[in-house]
């Protein structure tokens, strides 16, 4: 799953993106092209969405620090944002490529993102943020590994593999979009991907013949670091590998206390990383699981991600039931307990030294206290929408970032509620104020029948179960108009989503990068933009890119320590 690095970004280009960064950090660069390919994951040919032809797209694997350099070629027949989950984007909300930020990338052109993995580390993914485009795949791994000089709270593994796993429908995301729109549900997903491929065959019945399934080939006595990531659309899925223990080590670029799991509940949008041993006598394939949480076990059956883990040495196929699932589908206890056995290890350093350990939680000030309160999706103005404190956000058609930037006034209200309102629910583009340097306190209060976690950009993820609440303290110390939604993609898409703004009041230059010279222009600004030669966007592969490695290649050797 290794992913070529393209140097196709031209010389002068590089020059002139290492006099605005620290010369210090080296660059990585990505060529990304999105495209529809056809695939069949469940075994009926669908459209679903490839980045470099491979569904999942590749992972981005770089370390700490890095400039990581990803030009986004759009070959879809609509428009395109990509959103990197987890990555903090300090002090530059510009490439966190979501609508309250970014114009979106239209289609046949192209976008180049430049940003600093500063100071994480960790499991983390990437997926297209506008236009139900996650239920299409688009998705794939980001890891930061840590730098030579920061240890890691365990031996290194011998391998590292990434598993995403998701619900999915055979319906295409422009057909599931529609029944939204419609006011329709979803319905129950038609299977769980793993790593983009259907169910192995365990059982005749539920699973039809010739499916393409996901076999993970390991050694035996080996470790390895396990990323899975949930990236579905609404479903908890339970994570387990049969006979194996999963130790869990890290979640979302933070080290936790590590604990034995036999199965793990990964929530959408969440990120686990599991050391794993294979310890077994390797008589047989072992099952990788994914199945829904919460939900009627015999209808959902059907609806259950497998996978093989096949040792070198194994002596023949998985056969046999799955490996059980917790048995408490209408009982949320063990599950939510679960969730709170996974704890920070604060002694562990991460990506810098001791950041988990940095706030003296006791002589904290809060500035600002919210309740965000969701409920099952309601009417509003005749259409059927998801709504956060009342509040069912609509996205200006002016990114709010940029609309700051050109001081233009009335694209956005900045009167997000305290306290969820009372009344009918309103739909409208109302943006939390957050105090620069202030601390906030959110209040989840789940008040759906369904799961959600709740992600704040450039900070982290909240999962809060149904009828239940999550109090979080916030540090307002990173520059910006941060989105905070459910990661419930069709609550989002119906718009439970706020945005954070946070503003330094003196005027400087330092907490805030300035507008990327690239920045595209939409809604009020449309008129600033400049048409892209979409005929001179296309060169992937052939004469230039090997002009340019050429070019490289003689760089490195005139100055080794440049990139090289
Ligand atoms: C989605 O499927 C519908 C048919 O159900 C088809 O008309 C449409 O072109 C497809 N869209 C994409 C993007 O594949
Ligand atoms: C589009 O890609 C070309 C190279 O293929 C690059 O030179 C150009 O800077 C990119 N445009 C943007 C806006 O990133
Ligand atoms: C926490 O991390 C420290 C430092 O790496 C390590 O020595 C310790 O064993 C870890 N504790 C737990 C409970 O995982
Ligand atoms: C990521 O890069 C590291 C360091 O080069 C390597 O050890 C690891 O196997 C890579 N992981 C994946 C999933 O490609
Ligand atoms: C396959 O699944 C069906 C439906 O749950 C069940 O009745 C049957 O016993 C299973 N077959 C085997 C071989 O486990
Ligand atoms: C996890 O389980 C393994 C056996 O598979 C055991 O060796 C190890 O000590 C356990 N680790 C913890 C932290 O419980
Ligand atoms: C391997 O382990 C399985 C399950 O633990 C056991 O049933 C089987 O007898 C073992 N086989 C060998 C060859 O040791
Ligand atoms: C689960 O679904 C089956 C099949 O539709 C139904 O017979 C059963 O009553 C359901 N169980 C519960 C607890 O709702
Ligand atoms: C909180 O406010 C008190 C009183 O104004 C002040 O003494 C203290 O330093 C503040 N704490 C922090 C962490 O800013
Ligand atoms: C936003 O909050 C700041 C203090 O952090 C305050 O000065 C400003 O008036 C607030 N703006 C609005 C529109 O409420
Ligand atoms: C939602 O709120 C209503 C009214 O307060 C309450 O009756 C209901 O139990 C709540 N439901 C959940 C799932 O929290
Ligand atoms: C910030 O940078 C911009 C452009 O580089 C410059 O015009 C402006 O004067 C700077 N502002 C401050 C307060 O330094």
């Amino acid at each position: 799953m290794a992913l070529g690095r393209l140097w196709a970004v031209p010389l002068i280009h590089i020059v002139l993106l290492l006099g605005l960064c620290s010369a210090d950090d080296p660059f990585v660069f990505f060529d990304f092209k999105v495209s529809y390919i056809t695939a069949s994951p469940l075994g009926v040919p669908q459209q679903v969405i490839a980045i470099n032809d491979k569904f999942p797209g590749p992972p981005i694997n770089v370390t700490t620090n890095n400039n990581v350099v990803v030009n986004v070629h759009n070959k879809l027949d609509e428009s395109l944002l990509m959103h990197w989950s987890g990555i903090q984007q300090r002090r530059s909300s510009w490439q966190d490529g979501v609508l309250g930020t970014n114009c979106p990338i239209p289609s046949k052109w192209n976008w180049t993102y430049q940003f600093q993995v500063k100071d994480q580390i960790g499991s983390f993914f990437y997926f297209p943020s506008i236009n139900f485009q996650r239920a299409a795949g688009g998705y794939g791994g980001f890891i930061i590994n840590n730098r030579p000089i920061i240890p890691i709270p365990f031996a290194t593994p011998d391998g590292d593999i990434v598993i995403l796993i998701g619900d999915w429908y055979i319906r295409n995301h422009t057909d599931l979009r529609k029944s939204l729109n419609g006011g329709k549900d979803l319905g129950m997903p038609d299977g769980v991907l793993i790593n983009g491929k259907g169910p192995y065959q365990y059982n005749t019945t539920l699973v039809p013949e010739g499916i393409d399934y996901e076999t993970i080939t390991v050694h035996p006595g080996k470790t390895y670091r396990i990323r899975v990531h949930n990236v579905g659309i609404s479903t908890s899925l339970n994570f387990r590998i049969q006979n194996h223990n999963l130790l869990l080590v890290e979640s979302e670029g933070s080290y936790t206390v590590q604990q034995n799991y036999t199965s793990l509940d990964i929530h959408v949008g969440q990120s686990y990383s599991f050391l794993v041993t294979m310890d077994q006598n390797a008589s047989s394939d072992y099952y990788i699981v994914a199945s829904a949480r919460f939900v009627n076990e015999s209808l959902w059956q059907r609806v259950t991600g497998v996978g093989i883990l096949h040792y070198t040495n194994s002596k023949g196929k998985a056969s046999g039931p799955l490996p059980d699932a917790p048995d408490d589908e209408f009982d949320k206890t063990y599950s939510m307990n679960q969730a709170r056995s996974i704890r920070w290890n604060v002694t562990a350093s991460g990506a810098r030294p001791n950041p988990q350990g940095s706030f003296r939680y006791g002589s904290i000030n809060v500035t600002e206290v919210y309740v965000l309160r969701n409920t099952p999706h309601v009417t509003v103005n005749g259409k059927r929408r998801a709504t956060l404190s009342g509040i069912s956000y609509v996205n200006p058609t002016t990114p709010i970032r940029l609309a700051d930037q050109y001081k233009l006034k009335g694209v956005y209200k900045l009167d997000f509620p305290n306290k969820p309102l009372t009344g009918s629910a309103k739909m409208e583009s109302s943006v939390i104020n957050g105090t620069f340097r202030g601390f906030m306190e959110v209040i989840f209060q789940n008040n759906d029948t369904k799961m959600h976690s709740y992600h704040m950009s450039g900070y982290a993820f909240f999962v809060v179960y149904p009828g239940a609440w999550t109090a979080i303290l916030v540090s307002l110390d990173n520059v910006g108009v941060w989105n905070l939604r459910t990661e419930n993609l069709d609550s989002w898409y119906l718009g439970q989503e706020t945005y954070v703004r946070i503003v330094n009041p003196e005027a400087t230059n330092k907490t805030e990068l300035p507008i990327p010279d690239n920045a595209l222009f939409c809604g009020k600004l449309q008129h600033l933009q400049t048409p892209q030669d979409i005929s001179s966007a296309t060169t992937f592969g052939g004469n230039r890119l090997s002009f340019v490695f050429t070019l490289l290649m003689i760089l490195c050797a005139l100055i080794p320590s440049f990139l090289c």
